[in-house]
């Protein structure tokens, strides 16, 4: 069986729609057809909250219920805390003497960071280094990620060729698997759902809540009464419809769709049932969530055991690294 890794940085304390239907949607299916391997890499974490460690724990357990959550199976997935294989640190420096200053300079993800206003650190600066060792490490196949890491596996894959070349076929060759799929707007009409961005529906809000943000959600502001004509295409609370709608809401929303253009329904009452729609989505994950709150020692043994297993195979990796690399000198 191929085996995938992906991760998430513990820089949020719970997942959004977006999230969802960005990443977690696809690992859920992915779980049943690959060895899955999920990491949390609150060491990444580090280049950006060095100053909010404070948070890390937290943000880390609220990453492990939204997993478990949504319905991503500790029999199935690996889950790993970075910072608990220290391994990866060690060849994170192996991978760094094969990588040019020049190509860490010129990472499109580098200067996004430090033109939205983050510390130039050394540590920002060789993030695609530790990340190459993240998938190296468990000798993952394939990388589940968004375009924007596309870049980073790439790199990866650029110094797992160098790397064989070098020294003798250690690591498979991983590939990215970038999703097809269309980025959530948020509840202002912004075209992307952020946390930061405060327009953002969490998987964790209370049905109150859920229904607070889509009445107060952003739709055509070109209209003004009910029988004004309005805009579908583009309109949020009917993207969200036609996402997270089921089967049996098909003719429903069509029927809404087709009132809307006509100027013979209202807003309130299609975002009325945006917010069943919703609930309906929601509730069974908000349940298992409960469900998971309830016990923390289990959530705890979960992320204890999958990172044990990583650690295990980390050992095995760095062994084989070194005796190609012919550093492994006994004294
Ligand atoms: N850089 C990824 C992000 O910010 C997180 C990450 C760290 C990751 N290590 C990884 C993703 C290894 C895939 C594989 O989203």
């Amino acid at each position: 069986m191929k085996r995938i890794l992906t991760g998430d940085r513990p820089t949020l304390d719970s997942f959004h729609l977006g999230n969802y239907i960005g990443s977690l949607k696809n690992r859920v299916k992915l779980q049943y057809e690959y060895d899955t391997y999920i990491l949390i890499a609150d060491l990444h974490a580090l280049t950006t909250h060095f100053d909010k460690t404070a948070d890390l724990q937290k943000n880390i357990r609220g990453l492990m219920l939204g997993y478990l959550s949504v319905g991503l199976d500790h029999k199935k997935v690996t889950f790993v805390l970075q910072s608990k294989v220290p391994e990866v640190l060690e060849l994170a420096y192996f991978l760094g003497t094969l990588t040019s200053r020049a190509v860490l300079e010129r990472q499109p993800a580098l200067k996004e960071k430090l033109d939205s206003g983050e510390q130039d650190t050394f540590a920002l600066f060789q993030y695609p280094i530790l990340m190459a060792a993240d998938i190296l490490l468990p000798k993952a196949n394939l990388v589940p990620v968004g375009k924007d890491q596309k870049a980073h596996v790439e790199f990866a894959r650029d110094i797992a060729i160098k790397f064989n070349n070098l020294y003798g076929q250690v690591f498979p060759i991983p590939e990215p698997l970038i999703g097809e799929v269309p980025t959530l707007p948020g509840t202002n009409g912004q075209s992307k759902m952020g946390k930061s961005l405060g327009n953002a529906i969490f998987l964790s809000d209370s049905a109150l809540e859920v229904e607070k943000k889509v009445m107060g959600m952003y739709t055509d502001p070109k209209r003004i009464h009910a029988t004004d004509p309005g805009e579908v295409e583009g309109n949020p609370v009917f993207i969200y419809l036609d996402v997270f709608g089921t089967e049996e809401d098909k003719a429903q929303i069509a029927k809404f769709k087709e009132e809307y253009r006509n100027g013979q329904i209202g807003d309130i009452e299609v975002k009325k049932y945006l917010v069943k729609v919703l609930n309906n989505f929601l509730d069974p994950i908000r349940k298992k969530r409960v469900e998971y709150e309830k016990q923390p020692n289990l959530v705890k043994k979960i992320l204890n055991e999958g990172t044990e297993k990583a650690k295990a195979e980390a050992q095995k990796t760095l062994a084989e690294v070194k005796k190609v690399m012919k550093i492994d000198y006994l004294l």
